[in-house]
């Protein structure tokens, strides 16, 4: 190669790893390093602290097993590339996910100190973010049509044994043994109630909506929950606006009401305060739900709305994906925000219409 060419080749390629669109890294054994800007934005670092940072602290604890392992092997020279799919820490905390591929250019005369090792990351973050969409979605769809037909099939046998009882009343015609059926006939509507509220997880569509106050549907909630406040050393207090309209809402909606407050009930073992807040904002109606409770670590937060995630021992971990069913049906938002030893608020916004 002409001194010429060479020139020519190194303009061109510190072009093609400047402007690619995918991140790149050039390290040699001897310590030198360079990455392009595509990387550097993606982490969120300048060169220079790149180039101060080890794998391990820009490397996901649950992927550097994986890329540490693979990394030695090229070091090593058991293997000459490896290609993974890895998580990468943000300098502001964030994940973002690469596809990873290495190649090593190992030296000529087989000094290893010169051997180079070349790096290219592409952000795979969005794809990764839509595909766990999905992956949750069906799951959801899944436990909807699983609890729903569920549901169905106790809802017909349940049917008869109501008949049934009923014509046991009618034929004690002394009432001897009124009180006992009028309890089996409360524990089988009881039952009806329940399974029909399993039914919500299936697809909306022949539910009914009608105009409905909403610090009625709360008030009738709270006194719900009356009695177990008063064990629990527990307070309710709601702070409903003046004037609130009426909004289209379904019954499943005070199911929404009656998970989030057994949720802070249970949060605060010792007792303490939930507060209710109730008011109108740029046509919608927001509802917060402010507990004093243990609160939800952040590694937990994103995980707390998926069937079957639960931290309690009894917990069956469908409280909140229920809840978020039954908002989303109604058009509305659910967040939750919580400070580990301070408390959650859960705040919930439904559109006027
Ligand atoms: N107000 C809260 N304070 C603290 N942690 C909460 C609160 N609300 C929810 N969580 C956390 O979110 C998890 C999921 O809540 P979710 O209501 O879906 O299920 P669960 O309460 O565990 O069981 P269940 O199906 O009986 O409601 C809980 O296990 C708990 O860790
Ligand atoms: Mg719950």
């Amino acid at each position: 190669m002409t001194p010429f060419l060479r020139l020519k080749d190194q303009h061109l390629f510190v072009r093609v790893f400047e402007q690619a669109p995918i991140g790149m890294a050039l390290l040699s054994s001897d310590g030198s390093f360079r990455a392009n800007s595509a990387l550097c934005s993606m982490l969120g670092y300048s060169e220079s602290e790149l180039m101060n940072l080890t794998i391990p602290f820009v490397t996901h604890p649950d992927d550097l097993e994986v890329d540490l392992g693979l990394w030695t092997k090229l070091v090593q020279g058991e293997i000459d590339s490896y290609q993974i799919e890895k998580r990468y820490i943000h300098k502001y905390g964030d994940i973002k996910w690469g596809l990873l591929n290495v190649t090593v250019e190992r030296d000529q005369q087989g000094i290893s100190e010169n051997d180079v090792f070349i790096s290219q990351i592409a952000d795979i973050t969005d794809q990764k973010i839509r595909e766990k969409k999905i992956r949750e979605t069906e799951k959801l769809t899944l436990v909807g049509e699983l609890a729903a037909g569920i549901a169905h099939e106790i809802r017909n046998p349940l049917t008869s044994l109501r008949g049934f009882v009923q014509l046991y009343q009618d034929e004690d015609v002394d009432g001897k043994n009124k009180l006992r059926h009028d309890v089996m006939l409360a524990e089988i509507d009881r039952i009806n109630e329940i399974v029909s509220e399993l039914l919500v997880l299936a697809k909306p569509g022949n539910e009914t909506y009608k105009l409905g106050n909403i610090a009625e549907i709360l008030n009738h909630v709270v006194t719900l929950f009356e009695g177990q406040a008063s064990l629990c050393n527990i307070l309710i207090s709601k702070e409903l606006g003046s004037n609130l309209p009426a909004i289209y809402c379904h019954s499943s909606l005070k199911q929404v009401f009656i998970n989030i407050l057994k949720n802070a009930f249970e949060s605060m073992p010792n007792g303490g305060q939930v507060v209710i807040k109730v008011k109108e904002i740029d046509a919608q109606l927001q509802i917060c739900f402010i507990d004093q409770g243990y609160g939800i670590p952040q590694h937990q937060l994103e995980k707390i709305f998926q069937p079957f995630y639960t931290t309690k021992e009894t917990g069956t971990g469908l409280g909140l994906m229920v809840s978020q069913r039954i908002i989303e049906n109604h058009k509305g938002k659910i967040r939750i925000e919580s400070e580990t030893g301070k408390g959650t608020i859960v705040e919930i916004t439904l559109p006027l219409r």
